[in-house]
């Protein structure tokens, strides 16, 4: 039996279900930026546990945090996303779809409408990431349905498929954005199975490319630059089969085989066309960064595992033991070049990074971004869970980090600052569980030191959650009774 002695985190942090709540005001202590002006909305478990406690990190359903950042003030608001997942939980008070590492009961298979032929039909928690697509937000998960929701409310408005009729098959909670234009894989499972670029403008999704598979891969992201999609296939793959018959939950079908090294696929965007194909040694990966090319060559950045056993150590049970080290992920740059087809493959940083982040709207495609920031184990502390904050200087190889005693920090989200002289010229907002204090804080940090700025604590705690995004808000002026009034719009 776990307590909170013992692991001060877990129950906080992985296995209590949040609660829906609305704080208009947070208290704060040090300063929040006034320039600060918009919304963070980040996306996570918040259900864990109906008749008995999920698997696996990545199980539980979907809650939003929206955070209303204005004039140095912090106001909150959380909300399970709106689905047939959690509706089956509400009314049956058990999980009734399947989720990534746990399955409903038997009995259930029946009740609910099957996609994969044999098995429980997948999950419509769009539990992982959040995206601004044109303006509009999008929780997205897995599965072939993110969830359109109101950025104010954060109810569910609507749901977009990929024009997927046929759903045997699962995308990334990690598109690009290029313009108006969203762009993600979809992998479709059968006989013949494939690797898809679709891509859409709000319109009509258009097939960008299609590269055909025997034995698919878990790919969790992918890379895009100016001229190419990158699919790094690490050899943690799957037989179709197996997950049409649906015996087993969803990861447990897939099998690591490193003999197969990874494959990266680099395909042209203009064309569809697989341009240039490169094996490495075998390594696992959830996250690309950035690519980017110059010359002849393409640079990708991806945060790199030897192995795929990073996904065993998600398992709560595994989780719950304070004393088991999660393995470092490590930045890597893999340098393809065309003329040779030859690679090289470089370590960025040292320490540990997950959850890697970059200032997208800046830095995406571009040769000389700088900065990735993201969580990481303190070297000096490597058992538990992700304890500090690190930002990678990709120019100068040095790393700054955030650490406090007891403190459990989520993703950092970039917020560049009103005309900023620099790429670093803006602020990280993470959500940090105190393990002390059984309660969560949105932390600001300046991210050109990774110097604390302030905090606005939160009553409760937050279960560790995976991705979010920051909507900005535009500030306009209006002449009012006299004078010039700042008001959001
Ligand atoms: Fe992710």
């Amino acid at each position: 039996m776990i307590s909170q002695e013992n692991n001060p985190y877990f129950e906080a942090g992985f296995s209590a279900n949040n609660q829906e709540t609305d704080v208009p005001s947070l208290e704060i202590s040090g300063t929040i930026p006034e320039w600060i002006h918009g919304l963070l909305i980040r996306n996570g478990p918040g259900l864990v546990r109906s008749e008995k406690l999920v698997n696996h990190w990545f199980d539980g359903l979907s809650m939003l945090h929206r955070f209303e950042i204005r004039d140095g003030q912090v106001g909150y608001r959380s909300r399970f996303l709106d689905c047939n997942a959690y509706r089956a939980v509400k009314e049956t008070g058990r999980i009734a779809y399947a989720e990534f590492a746990t399955d409903p009961c038997k009995s259930l298979f029946q009740k609910v409408h099957t996609l994969f032929q044999g098995g429980p039909a997948i999950t419509d928690s769009a539990k992982v990431n959040i995206a601004n697509w044109n303006g509009r937000a999008f929780a997205l998960g897995e599965p072939l349905m993110q969830a359109e929701f109101d950025k104010n409310t954060l109810e569910r408005v609507g749901v977009f498929d990929y024009g997927q009729k046929e759903k045997t098959g699962v995308t990334t909670a990690h598109p690009h954005i290029d313009g108006a234009r969203l762009y993600n894989l979809v992998q479709q499972f059968g006989a013949r199975s494939f690797y898809q670029i679709l891509s859409s403008d709000g319109g009509a999704v258009r097939k960008e490319a299609s590269v055909g598979v025997g034995e698919p891969a878990y790919l969790h992201s992918f890379g895009m630059s100016r001229n190419y999609y990158i699919i790094a296939a690490g050899p943690l793959v799957v037989q179709p089969i197996t997950l049409l018959v649906g015996a087993r939950p969803f990861i447990e079908n897939f099998q690591w085989k490193p003999e197969r090294g990874t494959p990266f696929y680099l395909i042209d965007r203009a064309t569809g066309k697989l341009a240039f194909q490169f094996k490495t040694p075998p390594f696992f990966s959830f996250h690309h960064v950035n690519a980017f090319e110059r010359e002849d060559e393409l640079v990708m950045d991806l945060v790199i595992y030897d192995d795929a056993s990073i996904i065993q150590h998600y398992y709560l049970q595994r989780l719950a033991n304070p004393e088991i080290e999660l393995p470092f992920g490590r930045l890597c740059r893999f340098v393809f070049n065309f003329r040779t087809e030859k690679y090289t493959q470089e370590y960025l940083s040292e320490q540990c990074i997950e959850l890697p982040h970059f200032d997208y709207a800046y830095g995406f495609a571009r040769p000389d971004y700088r900065y990735v920031y993201g969580v990481s184990l303190r070297p000096d502390r490597r058992r538990g869970f992700y304890n500090q904050l690190i930002k990678i200087d990709l120019e100068a190889r040095q790393d700054k980090v955030w650490h406090e005693e007891g403190c459990y920090p989520g993703e950092p989200v970039f917020v560049p600052a009103p005309d900023r002289t620099s790429e670093d010229d803006g602020v990280l907002l993470s959500v940090v569980l105190s393990a002390d204090e059984q309660a969560s804080f949105l932390l600001a940090l300046d991210a050109k030191t990774m110097q604390e700025t302030g905090r606005a604590r939160l009553p409760q705690k937050v279960l560790f959650g995976f991705h979010g995004i920051f909507f900005r808000k535009k500030k306009r002026y209006e002449w009012l009774v006299g004078e010039w009034i700042q008001v959001a719009r």
